[in-house]
């Protein structure tokens, strides 16, 4: 990896753990929804949460559907054929980190009151 690359890590690569840990208290078995899995911040997101033994569903749009599987997410939701939200699933942590999700939906969509 160049320095470059390796740069580039810290900034999105913190700021999913800040939301998932810090603010998520994310734990093993958990169901954990990221919007915007394809993205920056989203990528580091799914790979996060799958490595802290939760079971992941990525949001992201039609082209990048194989590559948020390859960040190892369980489901993938394409936002443009599928609400997000829609449905009966419920979350443990839903991460939008793109914010294109309503905050009052993603309440009902989550086991816990929604924070921040
Ligand atoms: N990158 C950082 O270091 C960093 C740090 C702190 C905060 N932030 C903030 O975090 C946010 C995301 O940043 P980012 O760097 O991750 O952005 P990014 O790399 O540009 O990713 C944005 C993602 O949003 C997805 N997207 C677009 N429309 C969507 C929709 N309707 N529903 C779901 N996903 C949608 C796109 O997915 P498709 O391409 O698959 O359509 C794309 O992958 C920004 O507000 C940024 O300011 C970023």
């Amino acid at each position: 990896m160049s320095f470059e690359e390796a740069a580039a890590i810290p900034l999105a690569g913190l700021t999913a753990l800040q939301a998932l840990r810090d603010h998520g208290g994310i734990d093993s078995g958990q169901q954990v929804l990221v919007n915007g899995a394809s993205g920056g911040v989203g990528s580091y997101a799914v790979q996060i949460a799958k490595a802290c033994g939760a079971i992941v569903t990525g949001v992201c749009g039609p082209a990048n559907v194989d590559l948020v599987r390859r960040f190892g997410a369980d489901h993938v939701i394409d936002y443009r054929s599928r609400d997000p939200l829609g449905g009966d699933r419920k979350c443990d942590i839903i991460f939008d980190a793109v914010a294109t999700l309503s905050f009052g939906k993603a309440g009902h969509a989550c086991n816990r009151r929604a924070t921040s």
